[in-house]
């Protein structure tokens, strides 16, 4: 797809080492579906050199990369709306619910599972997320769990969306199942997990779920097999998931409410990313965000992302976990629009998307304001007016659909 976008008030190409690459009075230019050329609307003429592209007249609005959302539990049936209910009245999270989705999610039809996650996927594409990583984890059977990924690779058919698939087949140990035998269960799942289009695999290594040592015996055989690594770490209680994500490498530790300044050198030093999660804390009513400035002071590469999922945070809005990191962490826009982006693009250790550089995917979004800050200060607003992957819109049905990205 040739597009050439005029009139951008402020194009935040994220390029760069820590900046968001701002240039005002843009224009962003487009060839096969990549970036061509961004610069200032002045000079598009001669980078375009008169040939004839289809354009889009931004109005001055804002322009930043699609969002990359780095974690989601997106293949689930069912609903917890009781525990919601039961948690405003005080009781606390402690990851039992999660069963509750896996006996609706068992229960739903390989149709019924694909059209969920498509209207999921479809509403996180009109909130501007063109990336997207997708876990399984409420399956916690070999055939159940690769059902599941065979449901994320048929919906990577069917959306305008790039989707990472995730095998998170340690979520929790199954009902009555001995937690040893179910670790050895999902470690001789991961060849298969491959085969099914897993690129990663993830463990809930926490209080009530994994431990870290059956933790590190399930991502060390993961990276046998192929798999890159990822870990929900130090959610619910510190436990040493953090520092076992920075003992192995893994792409990045996510939550990490409980995590402590040691542990966050230890990340930084072995550059894994911190993807943060604010709507889980928010509808977990924990209210801890201290994680943030820990992490920060650290060094650590930040990434947020909505965690979408039944239990914790069902939510399928970038610009919401933005919103809500900058007012709860109180994170600079900047930061957070970069954490949402880039951050999210080496969470998945991806450089061709979360920036607008010359050869990146043509994957953005146009926001519904001429200044960013607006994103955070307009509460409960649309922040998304329109969104393109690789050049083409993405977020409503048209005469020519942006279609799989694969
Ligand atoms: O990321 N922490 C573990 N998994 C999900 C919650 C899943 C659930 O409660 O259904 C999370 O918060
Ligand atoms: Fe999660």
């Amino acid at each position: 797809m040739d597009l050439l976008v005029r009139h951008i008030g402020r194009l935040h190409s994220m390029v760069g080492d820590s900046s968001t690459g701002l240039t005002t009075d843009a224009a962003l230019v487009v060839r096969g579906g990549q970036v061509a050329w961004i610069g200032p609307e002045a000079a598009v003429s001669a980078a375009v050199g008169g040939i004839d592209l289809p354009e889009v007249d931004a109005g001055g609005a804002v322009v930043v990369p699609g969002f990359v959302d780095a974690h989601t539990h997106l293949i689930w049936a069912g609903t917890r709306r009781e525990e919601f209910v039961a948690r405003l009245a005080g009781q606390a999270y402690d990851g039992g619910g999660i069963r509750t989705t896996v006996a609706a999610t068992r229960a739903a039809s390989d149709e019924e599972l694909l059209g969920l996650a498509r209207a999921r996927a479809e509403s996180a594409s009109r909130h501007g997320t063109t990336t997207m990583e997708i876990k399984t984890g409420y399956g916690l059977s070999p055939a159940e769990e690769l059902r599941q990924l065979d449901v994320v690779a048929a919906l990577a058919d069917t959306v305008p969306m790039r989707i990472e698939p995730t095998y998170l087949g340690a979520h929790v140990v199954p009902a009555g199942a001995d937690p040893q035998a179910y670790v050895a269960e999902v470690i001789e799942t991961l060849p298969a997990a491959a085969e099914h289009g897993a690129r990663w695999v993830d463990v809930f290594c926490d209080e009530g779920a994994f431990t870290v040592e059956r933790a590190r015996q399930i991502l060390v055989a993961g990276r046998a097999a192929g798999l890159g690594l990822r870990l929900h770490a130090e959610e619910i209680a510190h436990t040493g998931a953090a520092g076992l994500a920075a003992e192995l490498g893994c792409a990045s530790a996510d939550h990490l409410e409980h995590v402590s300044a040691e542990d966050a050198r230890a990340m930084a030093t072995a550059g894994v990313v911190g993807v943060l999660l604010p709507t889980v804390t928010l509808s977990l009513r924990t209210f801890a965000f201290g994680q943030y400035a820990v992490l920060r002071d650290a060094g650590v590469q930040l990434a947020v992302s909505t965690d979408c999922n039944p239990g914790t945070s069902w939510c399928e809005s970038m610009p919401y976990a933005v919103q809500l990191a900058c007012l709860v962490y109180g994170m600079p826009v900047a930061d957070a629009l970069r954490a949402a982006t880039r951050g999210g693009a080496a969470a998945l250790r991806r450089d061709d998307v979360g920036h607008l550089g010359v050869g990146a995917h043509a994957d953005f979004v146009v926001l519904d304001t001429d200044h960013e800050a607006d994103l955070v200060a307009h509460l409960g607003a649309p922040a998304v007016s329109a969104t393109y992957a690789a050049g083409r819109r993405a977020d409503r049905p048209s005469s020519d659909p942006a279609g799989s990205l694969r």
